[in-house]
Parts: structure tokens; C-alpha cells; sequence
């Protein structure tokens, strides 16, 4: 069973995490770590952070001669700026876990909250994403994305000048992405209990990245207004190849299982919280209206946010491999996976 976790804050000393259950003999070095890394902190629209950290993931442990060993995966990305963490502030963010984590947490200044609710706790995501994106690329499964939309506009120049302009206006933008795996075969997830099935399991990984607000798999929303013969992909048969389906309004998946189609699923993402232009709001201790706090930010995050949504349906495609095929070493793994694979050809 593959899980993780983070710990961390924005401007403390460094974000760590610690990846469990992965298989032995994996190929495994910090610069394929790096490279999902520094795609994460690139996109039109980030802000003056990006310019400052440039993320690098220590393997503290779990990797001996560029392969990993079985024991637990602990990274190490140290945090440049950390200049800020001392400082306190109370002007509540609106859009941001500012108020509520103050309130629950009995706070009179809401930095703590802001420090590990900030969405730099998604490098370490996205570290651990690339260890699983690495296991599944060793069973020929590969996970890209795209993005569909920002402000509205589906054409590169377009969105790049729309967030150019909202930058000047002190304003942010949101948008539209897709995640897509690929060879991914039918199987993995399982209808038979709730928290098996591999949609809810997509959707709460995708759903957990700060800012998405909405999640579609396939057609998603508009199959609500379509027809039952509109929507419901024909299932075809053929010799050598096995079972397939004519049409993939399904994103891959029925039945919280994996239908041997592509996987994919949508995430919209709300417009970036904090606006140079700060929104009014209300200061944590004397309760009086204050122009909402402002630190550096980044007028749009899409594309970040598409290379963190990789990073999660990784884990979890890893973790619905790993839980129907097991294994201590990546040769067990792999034997078992395309033996089955194999023996879903020749049914
Ligand atoms: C990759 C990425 C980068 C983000 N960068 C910023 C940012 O620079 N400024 C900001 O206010 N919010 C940013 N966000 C969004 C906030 O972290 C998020 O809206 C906030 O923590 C509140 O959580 P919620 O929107 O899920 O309710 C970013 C989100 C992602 C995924």
C-alpha cells in the first residue's frame, strides 16, 4: 500500500515528505524529482516566489546506488524564503483558510494558518507524485495534462495576455485543467465497497489541491443534459486486444474501476485569493474593516496547479496498482501486471 505524507510550512525551514510502500529496485534520482519540480513553479502569472526558490528534493532516505531499497522514501526541499515567518498579520485574506483556521485554532494572528495552508505544501506533493509517476512509467502508464481554460480563454496567446492584463488591473484569474493516464488497465479500484472505488479516490486527491473547486472525470457536468444513448460508451471486442469501448465519455472509469480506457479527469480552479487590489475585509483583533492582507502572490496558478493534479492522480493510479498487483520488488510488480495484462488480451 502506497501512502504519504507532508509536513511543513511556506516560509519555514523546509517542507518534508515521507512516501510509503513503494517497491524495491526502482530507478530513482533527485533530477527526475526536479524536473516535475521546477514544472510546477513555471506558467504565465506566478508570482515574486517563483523567482526566488528554486525547488530541489534531497532524498534523505529509502534510495541506496539510484534505486530504491523498500523502506520508507523521505524527502528534504528546503524553503529560501523564510523571511516571513515571523511576521504576524491580521487582516484576514478573503478566499483563504485565514479566518476559519484563526477562529478554530483560537488565534489572534493568522500567519500559522497561512503558512501551511499556503499552496507551497504542493512541491511536496508533487515530489511524491514524481516517485509514483515514476512506478507506473516502469508499467508503461504515463500521466500528462493540459490546460482546457484560464479566465475563459482556451487559446495559449489568448489566456497569456488575459492574465497579463488582470495582473496590471490587480486582479487574478482561474481556470480549467485535465489530467490524462494513459495504458492504464481495466481493473484497478473496485466497485464492491465506497472508499475502493477509484473515482471517489481520483476526486478527493484532485479536490484536496488548494483552490480546485470543481472535478469532472470524462464528460463529467454536461452528461446531466444529455441522453442515456448520448453518453454510454458501446463496448466493442476484438481478437488479441480484448475488450474495449467505441467512445470514452466515461473518463476511463464505471463503477469506481478502471475500464481499460484512458483515464481523465477535470479540475476547475478558482481565481488566485489574494488580489493586489486587496477585497475588503475585517482585522482578527480589533474586529474593525481593514483592506485584506497582501504578500507576494501570483495573479494565476493554472498551470501549477495542472502539474500538481499529475502528481496526485499518480499517487493514486500507484496506489490501485499496488493494492490489486502488490509486491516487495518492481520485478514482482511488473511480472504480476503484465501477466494480467496479458491475460486480459487473450479472454
Ligand atoms: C499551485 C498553486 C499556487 C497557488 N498560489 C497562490 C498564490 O500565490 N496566492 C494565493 O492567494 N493563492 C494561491 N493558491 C491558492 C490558495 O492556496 C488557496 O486558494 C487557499 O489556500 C484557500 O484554499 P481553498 O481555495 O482550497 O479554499 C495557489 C494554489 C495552487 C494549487
Amino acid at each position: 500500500m502506497l501512502g504519504f505524507l507532508t509536513a511543513g510550512e511556506s516560509h519555514g525551514q523546509a517542507l518534508v515528505a515521507i512516501l510509503e510502500g513503494c517497491p524495491a529496485d526502482l530507478p530513482l534520482t533527485e533530477k527526475e524529482i526536479a524536473l516535475d519540480l521546477a514544472r510546477r513553479q513555471g506558467g504565465h502569472g506566478r508570482g515574486g516566489r517563483m523567482k526566488i526558490e528554486s525547488d530541489h528534493a534531497t532524498l534523505l532516505s529509502g534510495v541506496r546506488h539510484g534505486k530504491t531499497i523498500g523502506s520508507p522514501i523521505a524527502l528534504l526541499i528546503p524553503n529560501k524564503s523564510t523571511t516571513f515567518f515571523e511576521k504576524a498579520f491580521t487582516q484576514l485574506r478573503p478566499g483563504h483558510a485565514d479566518m476559519a483556521g484563526s477562529l478554530k485554532y483560537g488565534l489572534k494572528d493568522a500567519r500559522n494558518i497561512l503558512e501551511r495552508a499556503s499552496a507551497r505544501e504542493t512541491a511536496a506533493r508533487v515530489a511524491v507524485g514524481a516517485v509514483a509517476r515514476k512506478l507506473l512509467s516502469e508499467l508503461g502508464i504515463k500521466i500528462s495534462s493540459r490546460i482546457v481554460s484560464i479566465g475563459g480563454a482556451a487559446k495559449q496567446a489568448d489566456w497569456q495576455e488575459l492574465i497579463d492584463e488582470t495582473g496590471l488591473q490587480g486582479d487574478t484569474l482561474g481556470g480549467v485543467f485535465e489530467v490524462e493516464a494513459v495504458n492504464v488497465p481495466a481493473g484497478l479500484g473496485s466497485h464492491v465497497h465506497w472508499d475502493r472505488r477509484l473515482d471517489g479516490n481520483l476526486a478527493r486527491g484532485v479536490m484536496a489541491i488548494p483552490a480546485i473547486k470543481g472535478v469532472e472525470l470524462g464528460l463529467g457536468f454536461i452528461q446531466a443534459e444529455l441522453l442515456g444513448s448520448q453518453v454510454h460508451d458501446e463496448i466493442m471486442y476484438k481478437k488479441g486486444k480484448g475488450f474495449s469501448h467505441k467512445t470514452n465519455h466515461a473518463g476511463g472509469l464505471e463503477g469506481g474501476m478502471t475500464n481499460g480506457e484512458p483515464v481523465i479527469i477535470r479540475a476547475a480552479m478558482k481565481p488566485i485569493s489574494t488580489l493586489a487590489k486587496p477585497l475588503n475585509s475585517v482585522d482578527l483583533a480589533s474586529k474593525k474593516p481593514v483592506k485584506a492582507f497582501v504578500e507576494r502572490s501570483d495573479v494565476c496558478a493554472v498551470e501549477a496547479a495542472a502539474v500538481v493534479g499529475e502528481a496526485v492522480v499518480a499517487l493514486e493510479i500507484a496506489q490501485a496498482v499496488l493494492e490489486k498487483f502488490g509486491g516487495d520488488t518492481l520485478k514482482e510488480l511488473s511480472g504480476r501486471f503484465t501477466s494480467y495484462k496479458k491475460s486480459l488480451a487473450v479472454l
